[in-house]
């Protein structure tokens, strides 16, 4: 199964296991479904911009995207899904990995996006739609994905709403 979710505990709550760093949000997500085999993907790009940047196999302006999980057939099978729509893909490694590209990493959503106006959760996800976005080709994002430092995911915070 895919994850595409991100932890911002002021909209989902606390969750102690996150808060304390002890695993990240798609291995805590494993650990709560131990019969599925989860990949996390497309929790770094806006809805939008997955239509938008989406090319066939082989283009030049190829966009694409991070993949992390446990499993090595299910990340084949998602990196499949990806290509038929419209994507690369770039393993960044396993769940525990997957902080690589949560939010505030170098891969999360602005390379996408390039220059972001400063607006509330909704405003912004309203300008994504008018935005075509930038394909960011699969060499990037591996570089973007090792560049992570990784934050407390306490600290996550959505736009700001002032
Ligand atoms: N929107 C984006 O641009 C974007 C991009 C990348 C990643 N993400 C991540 O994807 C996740 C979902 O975002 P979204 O924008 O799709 O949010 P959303 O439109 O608010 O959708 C959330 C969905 O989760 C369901 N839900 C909420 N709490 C639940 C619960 N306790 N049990 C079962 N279902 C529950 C909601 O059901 P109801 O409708 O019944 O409330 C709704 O269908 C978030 O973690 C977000 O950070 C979003």
């Amino acid at each position: 199964m895919f994850d595409t979710a991100n932890y911002y505990p002021e909209r989902d709550g606390r969750l102690p296991e996150l808060d304390a760093d002890e695993l990240t949000s798609s291995a805590l997500l494993q650990r709560r479904l131990p019969r599925s085999r989860v990949v996390k993907a497309f929790n770094n790009i806006t809805p939008h911009q997955l239509v938008t940047l989406a090319r066939p196999a082989g283009a030049p302006d190829r966009n694409a995207l991070p993949i992390a999980g446990d499993d090595a057939d299910a990340k084949a099978e998602a990196a499949g899904l990806l290509d038929v729509l419209g994507h690369d893909t770039v393993d960044i490694g396993t769940l525990a990995d997957s902080w690589r590209s949560e939010p505030d990493t170098p891969v999360y959503i602005r390379p996408y996006l390039g220059e972001v106006p400063a607006l509330n959760v909704e405003d912004f996800l309203r300008w994504t739609i008018g935005t075509p976005g930038i394909a960011v080709p699969a060499a990037r994002v591996g570089e973007l994905a090792e560049a992570a430092v990784r934050r407390p995911a306490s600290e996550a915070r959505l736009p700001s709403r002032d």
